[in-house]
């Protein structure tokens, strides 16, 4: 792993360093139907160098960790980390995510170049039980009693500006779920 100064990170360059946002929305599940939790968050990238793989693919890497805590009462109720990868040779884009309930994710997706009306660059990834490239990975309890079966997530990404949404759907309680997160953040 290498992390000289002239490494180019591409489409994930413009995340990297600590974002805040209070306007986060989680719609989580429950057995009755859906609980409703406006939350806050740090968002912290972390540019950590590049890897190469069996000795041709090359990938850039940011490393990064989310805290989200409810409005109501500052308690954390959200733990994430993982990383953000780009091959520059094919614009892939992958993002690993783990989360402390026995789930991980390494989702896929190439880097258009598309932009939003106001500029900002698009970043999207998806995975899923059935999707051949990008999987999710869960615990026997998670797969019998809460199984993620889908993950997509769809960022915004500007100067100072990062926007997210992302849909887990889960099966759990007899019903699939749209479990569903999104923010605004600003560096
Ligand atoms: C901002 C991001 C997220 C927040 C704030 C959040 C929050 C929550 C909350 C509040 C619950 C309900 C827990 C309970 O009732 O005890 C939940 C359940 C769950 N979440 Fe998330 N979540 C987030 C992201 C994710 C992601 C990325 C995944 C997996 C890819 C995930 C997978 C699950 C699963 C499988 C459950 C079902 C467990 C259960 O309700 O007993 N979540 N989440």
């Amino acid at each position: 792993m290498s992390d000289s100064k002239e490494i180019v990170y591409g489409p994930l360059e413009g995340l990297i360093g600590e974002w805040h946002g209070d306007k986060g929305l989680d719609i989580a599940p429950e057995p009755e139907g859906a609980e409703s939790n406006p939350y806050y968050e740090t968002l912290t990238f972390t540019a950590i160098g590049d890897v190469t793989n069996a000795e041709f693919q090359v990938l850039t890497v940011l490393h990064y960790r989310q805290i989200v805590q409810h409005k109501s009462n500052d308690k954390v109720f959200h733990d994430q980390t993982g990383y953000w990868m780009w091959d520059a040779s094919t614009d892939v884009i992958m993002h690993s995510l783990t989360i402390p309930r026995g789930v991980s994710v390494l989702a896929g997706g190439v880097y258009t170049g598309e932009k939003e009306d106001d500029g900002r660059i698009v970043l999207e990834v998806v995975a899923g039980l059935n999707n051949k490239d990008w999987k999710i990975i869960q615990s026997p309890f998670m797969q019998d009693n809460a199984r993620t079966t889908d993950y997509c997530q769809h960022i915004s990404l500007g100067k100072d500006k990062l926007s997210y949404s992302q849909t887990t759907t889960i099966e759990i309680y007899g019903k699939v779920f749209e479990h569903t997160d999104q923010n605004e953040l600003i560096r």
